[in-house]
C-alpha cells in the first residue's frame, strides 16, 4: 500500500509542509499521498484573518488571532523564504514591514506555485488520532464541518501543525467581576479604534502587549497602561503610556496596582499569551509545553521521541518563522522520505537535553535569536533546503532589537538587506505613525 501522511492545519507550518513534498517531487523522489486537514475555509492560519470572535458559523473556535490593523512585528527579511523571494513574488523590492494582507498574499503565492492546494481538505477538523501498536499506524477522525458528516482514515505518519497562539491563558484578578467595561484577551482584539479616546490597561508584556498597545496608541486611546507581572518592557514610551507592576485589585473601573497605586481603567486587554492546545491528541502523544524555545519530548525541535512517526511543527516561541518551519518541514520530510535515520531514543532524549539546557541559560533577545538561528543552521544543514545566511538574519533582528529601544513607534521606517537576493529594501513611502491605510494596494504603491 501507498504510504500515506497526513498533515494537521494548512497555516505557515502545515504549508511548508506541503512544499517540501512538492519539491522533492518535482526533483524526481517518488512521494507519499498527502492529505492536509484544515478546520478553516481557507489557508494561511493565523494570516487567514477573519472579523468574527468567539465560534465560527460551525461552532468552531475562531482560529486567527490578528487584527485588522497588524504589521509585521520584525523585518520581512528575517522570515523570507530561502526557495521564493519577496522579488520573485511581487516583482520587485518593497518596504520591510508589511501588513498582514501583504505577507498572506506572499504565503500563498508559494504554494499556489507550488499547486498544492488539491491536497488540502478545508472546512474539515480533526477530532481524534490514534495510534496502533499492533498495525503501526495512526487512525484520525476528521469532522467534514460543511456536511457534518465524520470519518476516519489510517496514515502511516502525521504531522502536527495546528499553531500555538489561538488557545488564549486568561488569568483572573480580584473583582474583575465589577469591571464596568470590556474585558477581553489579545486573541479577541480586532479594530483599534474600539479603544479610541478610551483608558486602556492591557496585563503582559510581550509582542502583543507592546503591539496592541502601540496600534491603539497610533488610533487615538487616551492613555495606555502596561500591567507586568515579571519587568516592565522599558521603551521609550510616549506620554500617554505608562508600565506598572502586576494588577492585584479591580474594584469597578478603579485598577489597583502591587505597587498600591491606582487608576481609572476604560477596558482591559489581556495580553497575556496563549495555550499550548491539542484535544485531539491522545495523552500518550501529546505535546505539552509552555511557550518556549525549547520545549521537551521534540527531537530535533519536531519529533515526538516516544514514537517519532508522530511530528510536530511550529511549537517553539519564535523569533525564526516561515523560514524556520520550512527548515522543520524539510527535515520532516526527509524522514519521511527515508532519506534521514533518527537514532535511538536514548540519543534523542539527550540530544533535546543539551538544547534544553543551552536555551536554559539564555538572558536576553540577543542570545536567543542565535539560539533559534543555529537550531535553524543545523537542520538545513541535513536537508536540501537553499542554504541561506543565518547569521545575516541574526545581525538584522540585532539591528531590528535596537531600532525598537532607539524610537518604539518608529522602527517599522527601516528597511534592511535581502538575505535571499542580496538587494538593499526600500524605506516605506510612509512613516507608520501616520499610515491609516494598511491595505496591499496602498502598501504596494510607489510613492
Ligand atoms: C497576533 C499574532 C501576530 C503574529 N505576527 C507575526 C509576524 O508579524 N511575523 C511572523 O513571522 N510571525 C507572526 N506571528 C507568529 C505566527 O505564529 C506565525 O507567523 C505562523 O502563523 C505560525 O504558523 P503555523 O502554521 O505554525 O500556525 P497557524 O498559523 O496557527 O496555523 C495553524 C492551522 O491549523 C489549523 N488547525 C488547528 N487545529 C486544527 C484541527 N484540529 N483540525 C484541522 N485544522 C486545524 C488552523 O485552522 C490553522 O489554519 C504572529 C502570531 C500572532 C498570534
Ligand atoms: N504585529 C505582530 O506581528 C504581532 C503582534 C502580537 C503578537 N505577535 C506574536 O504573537 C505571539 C504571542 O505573543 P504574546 O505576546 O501574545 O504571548 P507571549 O509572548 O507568550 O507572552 C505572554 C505574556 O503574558 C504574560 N503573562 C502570562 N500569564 C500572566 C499572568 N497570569 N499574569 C500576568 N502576566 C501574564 C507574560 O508575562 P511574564 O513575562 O511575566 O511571563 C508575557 O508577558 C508571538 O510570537 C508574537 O511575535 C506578533
Amino acid at each position: 500500500m501507498n504510504k500515506r501522511v497526513a498533515v494537521i492545519g494548512a497555516g505557515p507550518s502545515g504549508l511548508a509542509q506541503l512544499r517540501s513534498f512538492q519539491s522533492a517531487a518535482e526533483k524526481g523522489a517518488e512521494v507519499p499521498e498527502i492529505v492536509c486537514f484544515e478546520r478553516q475555509e481557507d489557508w494561511g492560519g493565523l494570516w487567514n484573518y477573519t472579523w468574527r470572535t468567539g465560534l465560527d458559523e460551525y461552532a468552531e473556535p475562531v482560529h486567527s488571532s490578528m487584527y485588522r490593523y497588524l504589521w509585521s512585528n520584525g523585518p520581512k527579511e528575517c522570515l523570507e523564504f530561502a526557495d521564493y523571494s519577496f522579488e520573485e513574488h511581487f516583482g520587485r523590492t518593497i518596504a520591510s514591514y508589511p501588513p498582514r494582507e501583504v505577507l498572506f498574499d506572499y504565503i500563498i503565492g508559494r504554494v499556489e506555485k507550488a499547486d498544492v492546494r488539491k491536497q488540502i481538505r478545508f472546512r474539515t477538523t480533526i477530532r481524534e488520532v490514534y495510534y496502533s501498536v499492533k498495525s503501526g499506524r495512526f487512525t484520525l477522525t476528521a469532522q467534514n464541518l460543511v456536511d457534518d458528516t465524520v470519518y476516519s482514515e489510517e496514515f502511516d505518519n502525521v504531522v502536527v501543525a495546528s499553531g500555538h497562539f489561538t488557545t488564549p491563558n486568561v488569568p483572573s484578578f480580584d473583582g474583575i467581576e465589577t469591571f464596568n467595561g470590556r474585558v477581553l484577551h489579545a486573541h479577541d482584539f480586532r479594530d483599534a479604534l474600539e479603544f479610541k479616546g478610551k483608558n486602556l490597561l492591557l496585563i503582559g508584556t510581550s509582542y502583543s502587549a507592546e503591539d496592541i498597545g502601540s496600534q491603539c496608541y497610533k488610533y487615538g486611546a487616551k492613555s495606555i497602561t502596561c500591567s507586568y507581572r515579571t519587568g516592565p518592557m522599558g521603551f521609550h514610551w510616549p506620554d500617554n503610556w505608562e508600565e506598572v507592576p502586576l494588577l492585584k485589585k479591580v474594584d469597578k473601573n478603579t485598577c489597583t496596582f502591587k505597587d498600591g497605586s491606582s487608576k481609572e481603567i476604560d477596558a482591559i486587554i489581556m495580553c497575556t499569551g496563549y495555550l499550548h492546545y491539542f484535544p485531539f491528541l491522545p495523552d500518550s502523544l501529546r505535546l505539552k509545553t509552555d511557550n518556549r524555545l525549547w520545549p521537551l519530548n521534540l527531537y530535533k525541535g519536531v519529533f515526538w521521541e516516544d514514537n517519532p512517526k508522530l511530528m510536530f511543527l511550529g511549537m517553539q516561541d519564535q523569533f525564526y518563522t516561515f523560514n524556520m518551519f520550512d527548515a522543520q518541514a524539510w527535515y520532516t520530510r526527509d524522514y519521511m522520505l527515508g532519506r534521514i535515520n533518527l537514532p535511538s531514543k536514548e540519543e534523542m532524549r539527550s540530544h533535546s537535553q543539551a538544547w534544553r539546557e543551552r536555551e536554559e541559560k539564555l538572558e536576553n533577545d540577543e542570545q536567543m535569536i542565535w539560539f533559534q538561528g543555529d537550531y535553524v543552521k543545523e537542520l538545513i544543514s541535513e536537508t536540501d533546503y537553499p542554504s541561506f545566511d543565518v547569521e545575516g538574519v541574526n545581525k538584522t533582528f540585532m539591528e531590528w532589537e535596537h531600532q525598537k529601544h532607539e524610537d518604539i513607534m518608529g522602527f517599522r521606517n527601516h528597511a534592511y538587506r535581502s538575505l535571499i537576493t542580496g538587494n538593499m529594501q526600500p524605506v516605506h513611502h510612509t512613516p507608520w505613525l501616520e499610515a491609516m491605510d494598511d491595505s496591499m494596494e496602498s502598501y504596494l504603491e510607489n510613492k
